[in-house]
């Protein structure tokens, strides 16, 4: 059959039902269509489950892109705190847990609702389970730019906009077809690259790694010129925990991290003035204090020094002990990759796009929006913003 709408989505996920809402909501006839079974799988996953739908300090300087101005525009017009406003005029209640994360009270499954209840009341349709077979420009199609075609009908329409979001986590139905349909148009995109996403470590520093699985550590980890202090884990393969995500998105292969295990105090000056009010205290036992037992034991193992107490250590073992613990060298052999990353790095170039509409530069009607654009936002609720944003900038052009 062959129908004809002002607006088709491609992508039922964050970015592409805020756009479909709003664009309804401006009195355009909007079709979303997805390969999935369910809408909003991501959403539903995120956050642990509970949603991080946004960040009370949202800044340009908390993204990734190779042009690091081209969110400022979205971002700005469309804030936190308008995504909050519409969160709470759903009654949706909800948190901080720290640092400005903001999460659901309850389930992730609440965001989602409010989304297809805004498709809804707006107009805008919302199918599943279709495969989208090609998208191609119209030579003569008067009003109608675009034919988007699945294996049922085709579809007639103004304007295309792709929100498939990028290829992390395969088995939520993400693709790389934004990246393919972008190419078709000509549109450059940088390579996707899996992004806030754990380690793998397999050198020498595996089998330390592994015996410490499970334990966790506030740390501050560098990689280049980067650096983050939150959490850091312990697992059977690598590294992960929240620093490690968040410096994972700035870190290549074959270079180092620099970890400080002891972040929030100076070794060196601590082991002195201890060793002067508590001499008998073995450096195992303070090691603990300032860790964990398990960390304790692990990371001075085969040390001498382990079992011998604070006024036994020279000012020259402390330095040593300290330098190690406050820059811990790690060469991860590589990421987990797709299987588990919450985001992918890269995508379509934001140079062939709007700042202010997410619409191609080349192609006037077909937009990009979400993740699938070269925009990546830090762990903690600045990917769904993004996501919010650049929908809603969409949304008004379309
Ligand atoms: P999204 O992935 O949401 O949607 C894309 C849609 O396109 C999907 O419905 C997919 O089925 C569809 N699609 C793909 N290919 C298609 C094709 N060929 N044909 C038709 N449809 C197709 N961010 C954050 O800010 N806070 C958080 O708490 C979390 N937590 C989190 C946990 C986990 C486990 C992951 C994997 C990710 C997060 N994120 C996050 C990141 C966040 O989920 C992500 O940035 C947004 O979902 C991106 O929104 P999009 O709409 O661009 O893509």
């Amino acid at each position: 059959m062959v129908l004809q709408v002002d607006v088709v989505i491609i992508g039922a996920g964050a970015a592409g039902l805020f756009c479909a809402a709003n664009a309804a909501k401006k009195g355009r006839s909007v079709l979303v269509l997805d390969h999935a079974n369910k809408a909003g799988k991501k959403i539903l996953m995120s956050g642990g489950g509970r949603c991080n739908f946004t960040n009370y300090y949202i800044e340009p300087s908390r993204y990734l892109s190779r042009n690091p101005h081209f969110c400022k525009s979205a971002l700005s017009r469309y804030t936190q705190w308008d995504f909050i406003g519409l969160v709470d005029a759903h009654g949706i209640p909800w948190h901080e847990k720290k640092d400005g994360q903001l999460f659901c009270n309850n389930k992730a499954v609440d965001i989602l609702n409010m989304l297809l209840q805004e498709c809804d009341t707006n107009g805008a349709e919302v199918r599943l389970n279709t495969k989208i077979t090609s998208i191609e420009a119209l030579e003569n199609g008067g009003k109608a730019r675009y034919q988007v075609s699945t294996e049922e009908d085709d579809i007639r329409c103004e304007s295309v906009v792709i929100a498939t979001g990028g290829p992390s986590i395969p088995t939520l139905g993400a693709t790389g077809y934004g990246y393919d349909i972008a190419k078709q148009f000509g549109l450059k995109v940088y390579p996707p690259v899996a992004g806030l996403v754990p380690f793998v470590i397999t050198d020498q520093t595996k089998s330390l790694v592994e015996t410490l699985s499970g334990t966790a550590l506030p740390v501050q980890v560098q990689c280049g010129e980067q650096s983050f202090s939150e959490d850091m884990l312990f697992t059977h393969r690598g590294l992960s925990g929240p620093a490690i995500l968040q410096i994972s998105s700035y870190w290549s292969p074959g270079s180092k991290l620099h970890i400080d295990l002891l972040p929030t105090m100076r070794a060196g000056e601590a082991l002195r003035q201890q060793q002067h009010e508590r001499p008998k205290l073995k450096l195992r036992t303070w090691l603990a204090e300032q860790t964990t037992q398990k960390f304790a034991e692990v990371w001075l193992s085969g040390l001498r020094e382990a079992e011998l107490t604070l006024a036994e250590l020279d000012g020259q073992a402390m330095d040593v002990i300290a330098s190690r613990l406050h820059d811990w060298e790690v060469k991860p052999s590589g990421t987990e990759g797709y299987r588990t990353a919450e985001v992918a790095l890269g995508g379509v170039d934001t140079d062939e796009l709007s700042s202010k509409t997410m619409e191609s530069k080349s192609h006037p009607g077909l937009f990009f929006i979400g993740e699938v654009v070269d925009v990546t936002g830090h762990l903690g609720g600045f990917n769904f913003q993004w996501a919010w944003a650049s929908a809603w900038a969409a949304a008004e052009y379309v």
